[in-house]
């Protein structure tokens, strides 16, 4: 499969040093020339979980760069959410006849570039692997996670398990016939633990402790699974069931409503918030395609978002540099001033 990995950070710079050392013929594209050479020089490292290994990045160059006759089979979209909406319908002309495009990002955007240009030519993935980027070249592989592939349309397909075998050779690969609800699953927990701890400036632990943390966090929760059952999802189980003990709508307080809030705590409640990362160092979030994202299919299905809407706000104002990630922000996103 010749395959071209688009976006050579902490994901994409992972897969492609794995998938490079298989001895695999792989080609990336950066966002600019500069970036380019520089890979070309360092090469590309990788440590952590799955073992140590260095190879060289002959095949690297700015994505406007490779033209119509490099066409791939395989094209794996692994920048950020925002740059992969933008640089998406450009790629497709580098697809081969059976070529697919894999965007790996979480929300909306497999989805949404699935509807804008075609099921037959994107296959849906997202991300359970953990990386980070000391510099470009140098990556870390933070768990033993896996890729989830899948049709969006919701059924078993040969290239999905095509996609798996190759990949798989590089990291873990898993196909899934509901790749759609596991899209939800995580966006159920990236639009409360996440989004909410990164407003907090706080981990899920620490701002659950507080009432405002509490209501804004099964708020959110609750609306944004009203929303994913709305569109015909069937959100999957990954480490805690995603539809809460006698949810009908909202949430049925009681033990086995706060047992199951205390296992969303045990798998995540410690992890600081990967978007507190992005506003700490004044990079832009991937907030519109998370809260964002369900707030928009909420306005087609009449379901009510405020908490997510105001989530997206707040988000948007601190990255204006009018507001500073903290506790008050709970109440302010539920609408009691701060
Ligand atoms: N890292 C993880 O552990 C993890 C886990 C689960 C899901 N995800 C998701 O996976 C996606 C990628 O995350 P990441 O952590 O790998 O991000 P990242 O480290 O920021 O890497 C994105 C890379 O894409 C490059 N890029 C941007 N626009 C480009 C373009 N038009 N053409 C070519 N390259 C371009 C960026 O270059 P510049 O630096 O020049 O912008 C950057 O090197 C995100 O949606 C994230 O939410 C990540």
């Amino acid at each position: 499969m010749r395959t071209l990995i688009v976006g050579v950070g902490a994901l994409g710079g992972l897969i492609a040093a794995r998938l490079r050392a298989t001895g695999s013929p792989v080609w990336l594209a950066t966002r600019d020339a500069g970036s380019a050479a520089r890979l070309q020089t360092s090469g590309l490292r990788v440590t952590g979980v799955g073992g140590a290994l260095a190879v060289e990045a002959a095949e690297v160059a700015p994505v406007e760069a490779y033209a119509a006759r490099d066409r791939f089979d395989l094209i794996v979209l692994a920048t950020k959410a925002q740059d992969a909406i933008d640089v998406a319908p450009a790629l497709v002309r580098l697809l081969g006849p059976a070529g697919t495009l894999l965007p790996i990002q979480n929300g909306g955007v497999s989805q949404i570039l699935a509807d804008q240009l075609g099921q037959d030519r994107v296959l849906g993935g997202i991300s359970n692997l953990g990386a980070t980027m000391a510099t470009p070249g140098v990556y870390e592989q933070r768990n033993a996670g896996h890729l989830l592939v899948g049709e969006l349309a919701g059924r078993e397909s040969e290239r999905a398990a095509r996609v798996r075998d190759w990949l798989g050779r590089a990291v873990e690969v898993r196909v899934t016939p509901n790749l759609r609800g596991a899209v939800w699953s995580k966006l159920l927990l990236n639009c409360s633990v996440t989004t909410i701890g990164a407003i907090a400036g706080r981990t899920m632990r620490e701002y659950i402790a507080a009432p405002d943390g509490r209501e804004l966090f099964e708020r959110a929760y609750d609306e944004a699974l009203s929303v994913a059952l709305a569109t015909g999802a069937r959100p999957e189980r990954m480490l805690v069931d995603p539809v809460p003990p006698g949810w009908s709508g909202r949430r049925l307080p009681g033990v086995a409503h706060d047992a199951w809030v205390g296992q969303i705590l045990g798998a995540y409640g410690d992890l600081k918030p990967s978007m507190l990362q992005d506003l700490e160092r004044g990079r832009t979030t991937e907030i519109d395609f998370i809260n964002g994202y369900v707030a928009g299919l909420a306005r087609a299905s009449g379901v009510p978002t405020p908490a997510n809407a105001a989530i997206v706000e707040t988000v948007h104002a601190i990255t204006r540099g009018q507001l500073v990630p903290g506790p008050t922000l709970l109440g302010r996103a539920l609408g009691r001033g701060g």
